[in-house]
């Protein structure tokens, strides 16, 4: 148990027992890909893969983080924590603490353990999950009862994101965070990030006799931020020569009228991708709503061309799950998360996981990819205290 392991690491580093242990998921997102930053909508998931975290308060105001996964001990002054400070994975844990100072909650120095389960560099938001374990530790132990209700839940993912975007410098949008914070077991998450109302939408793939299978192709990309961050700037870009804050306020009756108003072939693809991805989660939820799962893997189709051609945030590997895994009978399939690389994802018959996994294995060889991680996954809950 991962509890017992944060635990562990937490007693050798620092010869003493850790006040408690907290947990926040990972997430995969079911449709919805690129619209955050944008005011849209999207539709993650909780994953039953966690990252823990053992946590002390110290008095003196200083942070020292430790992890399973290797590398020295990292201390820092909270105060002396800024934009860069420090760096690596330490960012997403001292970033929260200093969030939540700066939102004006009272905070000192901490002594934290972490054990990350969640897949590193698959896209499955590993980073999230630790921010999200630590803030759930920081509102447990400063005594701020943030994790009571989804409006301090929301609180939280908020300094998350704030550690993430200022700490961490990653110019990521919200649905992480949120996913991680919110998720309930057997529910989608469905969030609007214009006014960040959320609703927990019925997700229960086992009565109907399906699977959600995640594939990391393990797909490793050079300059993923800087390629992020331009995704986010054409975007920022496109809804300025429109005249609208976001856009999320380009109706998608009204689609064809904005593209004609834009300077570039660039600046429409971008825009045609945000526009009819936030269209297609409203779909997804409806699919939803009466169970209809043929056309959520139809959505899922029409989502990763989208990302594909217009957004272009698909690989060779992520292509290459989408096709072999519809090849194999999938209902639908789509990449997920940031892209550049990362996971994709394929509702799946139940019976039919093994097959498909190894159809996609067997063409990842055949193309000489590094041989992809996939498992099934359940839509699991959100951060918790653990022990
Ligand atoms: C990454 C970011 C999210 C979101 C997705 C794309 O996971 O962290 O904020 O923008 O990419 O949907």
């Amino acid at each position: 148990m991962s509890t017992e392991s944060a635990s562990a690491v937490f007693r050798d580093t620092f010869a003493a027992e850790p006040e408690g242990v907290w947990s926040a998921p990972g997430r995969v997102n079911l449709i919805g890909e690129h619209t955050d930053y944008n005011g849209g909508l999207c539709l993650p998931i909780g994953l039953p893969q966690r990252t823990f975290a053992a946590v002390r308060r110290r008095d003196d105001g200083m942070l020292r983080m430790v992890s399973a996964q290797g590398g020295d001990v990292v201390e820092v002054a909270l105060d002396d924590v800024g934009p860069g400070r420090p760096e690596g994975w330490a960012a997403y844990v001292a970033g929260v603490p200093w969030a939540l100072r700066r939102a004006g909650h009272e905070v000192s120095g901490l002594d934290v353990a972490v054990d990350g389960r969640v897949p590193l560099g698959a896209g499955l938001s590993s980073s999230a999950a630790l921010e999200c374990a630590v803030a759930a530790a920081a509102s447990d132990l400063f005594g701020l009862g943030l994790l009571a209700d989804a409006a301090g839940r929301t609180a939280l993912a908020a300094a998350c994101v704030e550690a993430e975007n200022t700490v961490a410098q990653a110019p990521t949008g919200g649905m992480d965070q949120s996913a991680a914070m919110l998720a309930e077991p057997g529910h989608a998450l469905l969030l609007d990030c214009r006014d960040h109302h959320t609703e927990q939408v019925p997700f229960d793939l086992a009565e109907a006799g399906l699977a959600l299978l995640v594939v990391d192709t393990r797909a490793e990309h050079a300059l993923v931020d800087g390629q992020y961050a331009e995704r986010r700037d054409s975007c920022e870009q496109a809804a300025r020569e429109l005249g609208v804050p976001t856009l999320r306020e380009v109706a998608v009756g009204d689609l064809d009228d904005a593209l004609g108003r834009l300077s570039s072939d660039l600046l429409r693809r971008r825009t045609r991708h945000v526009v009819t991805e936030i269209d297609r989660v409203v779909q997804a939820r409806e699919a939803l709503r009466h169970d209809d799962f043929e056309r959520l893997g139809a959505l899922f189709l029409l989502s990763h061309a989208s990302m594909r051609d217009d957004i272009e945030i698909s690989v060779d590997e992520l292509d290459t799950v989408v096709e072999t895994a519809v090849a194999a009978g999938a209902l639908g399939a789509r990449m997920t998360g940031g892209g550049f690389g990362g996971s994709a994802i394929a509702l799946v018959r139940a019976d039919a996981v093994d097959a498909t996994t190894e159809r996609v294995e067997a063409a990842f060889a055949d193309k000489g990819f590094r041989a992809p991680q996939a498992f099934a996954v359940t839509a699991s809950g959100a951060a918790a205290r653990d022990h």
